[in-house]
C-alpha cells in the first residue's frame, strides 16, 4: 500500500445536484482539505439517474451503462484536480467513492450506488474503496447514516455537547455529547421535496435562499398530514432517501386548492420542523448546532430553524470546514480507516451487529 496521507473523497448525494470531489491530507489528529471540485449533473444526466431510483424497463443494462458514464466523469475530474495540484498517482494513498444511490432498501438488505469503481481505477490508476453501504445493511444496520464516525472524529468538543446537521437531499444528525457517547440519524427531508416542488413549478434546480417559499403560507392541514407519515414516529436507527421522499410523496398529499407558493412554504417548514423535533427529542441537552450540506445556504430555512431550536446555528466553516466538503472529505475519512484495517461503521448509528470494515478495495 501507497505510504502517503493524500486520500480523495468523493460523495453525489440524494439531492442529484452532482459530484463533489475533495483531496485531503489525513494525520492522525487533523485533517486539511488541499483542493475541491464540485461536477454538476447536467439536466440529461441527473433525468437519467432519478429514472432508475423506481422500477424501470431494461433497469438493469442502463443501470450498468450509467454506472460507466458516473466513473467516467467523475475520473476526468479527478486526473484534472491531480494535474492542478502537481500530483501524480503514486503520491495518492487511494479514493473513497460513495458512488449515486439508486435504491436505499436497508429492509430488504441492500443499498445500490452506481459508478464503476473498477472503471474509476483504471481511468486514473488509483486504489478506489467502495461500496459502503453493504456490509454495515449485512450486519443488520441501516448501512446509513456513515459519516458520524466522522464527525465524531473531526467535531467531537470536551466542552459543547454539539449536533453536527447535514441538509443535503435529506437531512442526518450527529449528535456529540461531552461523554463521548454518538448518536446519528436521519431525520428526514433536508432539500429534496423542496427542489422537485420548485422544479415541476418553475423549472429550477432549487429555490435559492427559500426565496419562493417565503413568499407563501404554511398550510397547516398538509403540514400536520406530511408529518403524520410513520417516519417521523420511527425512533433510530432510522435512514431513508428518495425511495420514500419524493414528488409522489408530495403529489398525494395536496389539494388543488393549495397555492404551489404555500405548498413550498410548507415543505419547507416540514424540514425544519422534522429537524427541530428530531434534535428537540434525541439531542435534549445540545448546547450548539454546525450545520452543513447545501441547505446551511437557505438562508430563510436556517432562520426558521433557529427560531424552532433556540440554540446557536453556526456552519461547519466555522469548525474549519466548508459546509459543501464535509461530506467528500468524510468519504476520504472512511476509505482511509478501510485502507488502514480499522474500524469505519458506528453501531450505535446504524444498528449493526457491531463493528465492521466497510467498503471493498479496488487496487491500483
Ligand atoms: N443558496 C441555496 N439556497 C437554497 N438551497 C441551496 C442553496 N445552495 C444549495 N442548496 C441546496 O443544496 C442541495 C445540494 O446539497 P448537497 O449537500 O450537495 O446535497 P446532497 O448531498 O444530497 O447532494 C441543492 O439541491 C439545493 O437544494
Ligand atoms: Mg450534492
Amino acid at each position: 500500500m501507497i505510504n502517503s496521507k493524500i486520500l480523495i473523497g468523493i460523495m453525489s448525494g440524494t439531492s442529484l445536484d452532482g459530484i463533489d470531489i475533495a483531496l485531503t491530507r489525513i494525520d492522525k489528529k487533523k485533517i486539511s482539505v488541499l483542493d475541491f471540485l464540485h461536477i454538476n449533473y447536467s439536466a440529461e444526466l441527473k433525468e437519467k439517474i432519478l429514472k432508475l431510483h423506481f422500477p424501470e424497463k431494461n433497469e438493469l443494462e442502463k443501470s450498468s451503462m450509467l454506472s460507466n458514464d458516473l466513473a467516467v466523469l467523475t475520473g476526468r475530474g479527478i486526473n484534472r484536480l491531480l494535474i492542478n495540484n502537481n500530483l501524480s498517482a503514486k503520491q495518492i494513498k487511494g479514493v473513497g467513492y460513495h458512488g449515486q444511490t439508486i435504491r436505499h432498501r436497508p429492509e430488504k438488505g441492500f443499498s445500490t450506488q452506481i459508478g464503476n469503481a473498477d472503471l474509476l481505477s483504471e481511468i486514473t490508476n488509483l486504489t478506489v474503496v467502495s461500496n459502503f453501504r453493504n456490509r454495515d445493511i449485512a450486519a443488520k444496520g441501516q448501512g446509513a447514516p456513515l459519516v458520524p464516525a466522522f464527525h465524531k472524529d473531526i467535531f467531537y468538543s470536551k466542552t459543547k455537547n454539539r449536533v453536527i446537521l447535514n441538509i443535503g437531499g435529506i437531512s442526518n444528525i450527529t449528535y456529540l455529547p461531552t461523554d463521548g457517547s454518538i448518536i446519528g440519524f436521519d431525520c428526514g427531508p433536508g432539500n429534496i421535496l423542496m427542489d422537485h416542488w420548485i422544479k415541476v413549478n418553475h423549472d429550477l434546480n432549487f429555490d435559492k435562499n427559500g426565496k419562493w417559499a417565503k413568499k407563501g403560507q404554511i398550510i397547516d392541514d398538509l403540514l400536520k398530514y406530511f408529518l403524520s407519515d410513520n417516519f417521523f414516529k420511527k425512533k433510530p436507527p432510522k435512514s431513508t432517501g428518495r425511495d420514500l421522499f419524493n414528488l409522489d410523496w408530495i403529489k398525494k398529499s395536496i389539494k388543488k386548492s393549495y397555492s404551489p407558493e404555500d405548498i413550498q412554504r410548507t415543505l419547507l417548514e416540514l424540514t425544519a420542523i422534522s429537524i427541530a423535533k428530531a434534535i428537540k427529542k434525541y439531542c435534549s441537552k445540545a448546547n450548539e448546532i454546525y450545520v452543513c450540506g447545501g441547505g446551511a445556504k437557505n438562508i430563510f430555512l436556517i432562520e426558521i430553524l433557529k427560531n424552532k431550536t433556540n440554540l446557536s446555528i453556526q456552519t461547519t466553516g466555522d469548525l474549519n470546514l466548508p459546509e459543501q466538503q464535509v461530506e467528500a472529505v468524510a468519504f476520504a475519512w472512511l476509505a482511509n480507516q478501510t485502507l488502514n484495517r480499522k474500524f469505519n461503521n458506528s453501531p450505535d448509528v446504524t444498528g449493526a451487529k457491531g463493528f465492521r470494515i466497510l467498503g471493498s478495495i479496488h487496487q491500483s
